[in-house]
């Protein structure tokens, strides 16, 4: 079998600290498609000629781009990650569908709007190209745990989630893709009722981000979900990312960022708390993106739905701009989202509606 030949778009620069404006993703990827046999990195494209270059000379090989589009012309990849920031999701996953690319893995969140990710999953399976979204939790220790104890009936049938964290976009495409996860992505989102807080403007990774808000929506199995987050002075209401509810128990994902606190559930009337063992594994890994890619090229080579494709990531990222038409509109958004709907958030800044102060130093 020849080697599935991978190309890199947005490779970021190391740097001691990552934060928003920098991550650099890219060099995740770039480990991962590197343990997989028979796939090899061939070619990177950045607009910044040296993180183009480091980038490659850290992975092996030679051919740099300053266009990812040159790239898709000349290297004929079977495969890329699209490591750049969330605006030009949408256009570079195009892009490669049309260079005829069929293995496409590309950073969370799907796209900046709400059309555009409608646009992307549509392009792809016209195409029959798979098109994979980086919620590398699905294949994380706690989690998985977590969905075990729901499957073995432990905590009886499922009936809310409460979550919270920071901003429902950024950090809430993980989280909200969770629930997904949760319910063995066999449910859609049915409605969304929320409002947001924007008195400072927070962008993540070039994106406007909500500083506080409060969802409520209905899934269309009847699982109620609950987000609460950002309350200010850091003050945490919740105290974990997924709380799930059950008719005979509660499991807690992510009371802290430590191994210790990924996971703990108790049955009704239980007092204590049950801690199964991660074996190492925080909220935020490690290894996770390693298996997320290797599932993705394994899915792709047998066939099989990847549970990180578009079809699955479609269903957060509905709840979510969904959230920001409600907040929008005042009033409850019912799904399927209009198919028009933009970035709300975004556009409510740029309309003067919503106007966010300056950063706090
Ligand atoms: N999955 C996760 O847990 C996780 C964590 C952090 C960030 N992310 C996501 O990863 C993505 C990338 O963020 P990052 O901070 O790693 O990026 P980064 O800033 O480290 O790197 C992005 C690179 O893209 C390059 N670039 C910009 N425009 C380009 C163009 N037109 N063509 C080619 N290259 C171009 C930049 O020069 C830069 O080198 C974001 O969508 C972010 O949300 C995911």
């Amino acid at each position: 079998m020849d080697p599935l030949r991978v190309g890199i778009i947005g490779t970021g620069r190391k740097k001691e600290r990552r934060d928003a404006q920098g991550y650099f993703m890219a060099y995740e990827h770039g480990q991962a498609w590197q343990e997989i046999d028979g796939c090899q990195i061939v070619a990177c494209a950045d607009i910044v000629e040296e993180n183009a270059r480091a980038f490659a000379d850290a992975h092996g090989f030679t051919a740099t781009y300053h266009d990812y589009r040159e790239m898709l012309d000349k290297e004929r990849l079977d495969a890329v990650s699209i490591c750049t920031w969330p605006h030009l999701h949408q256009p570079m996953a195009l892009d490669a569908v049309q260079a005829g690319v069929k293995v496409i893995h590309c950073e969370k969140p799907m796209a900046d709007t709400w059309r555009g990710a409608v646009q992307m999953a549509r392009a792809a399976k016209d195409a029959g190209a798979q098109l994979t979204f980086n919620h590398q939790r699905r294949y994380g220790r706690p989690f998985l745990l977590a969905r075990e104890l729901i499957e073995a009936g432990e905590i009886g049938e499922v009936q809310r989630f409460e979550c919270e964290f920071g901003n429902i976009y950024d950090t809430g495409t993980h989280f909200i893709d969770m629930l997904s996860f949760y319910l063995g992505d066999r449910a859609r989102g049915k409605w969304v009722l929320a409002q947001l807080d924007y008195c400072r403007e927070d962008k993540v990774f070039g994106a406007h981000c909500e500083n506080q808000q409060l969802l409520m929506f209905e899934y269309e199995n009847g699982v109620f979900g609950f987000v609460y987050g950002g309350a200010p002075g850091g003050k945490r209401p919740l105290g974990v990312v997924n709380r799930i509810i059950g008719t005979e128990g509660m499991i807690d994902v992510g009371a802290g960022h430590g191994p210790h606190e990924a996971i703990r559930w108790r049955k009704l009337g239980e007092r204590d708390w049950r801690q199964p063992d991660t074996h190492g594994e925080s909220i935020h890994g490690p290894g996770f993106i390693q298996r997320a890619i290797r599932d993705a090229v394994e899915c792709w080579r047998e066939g099989r739905k990847c549970q990180l494709d578009a079809e699955n990531a479609l269903v957060a990222t509905e709840i979510i701009f969904g959230a920001y038409e409600s907040s929008r509109r005042r009033g409850r958004v019912d799904f399927p989202l209009d198919e028009a709907v933009g970035n709300p958030l975004r556009e409510m800044v740029e309309s003067g509606d919503l106007k966010p102060g300056t950063p706090e130093a």
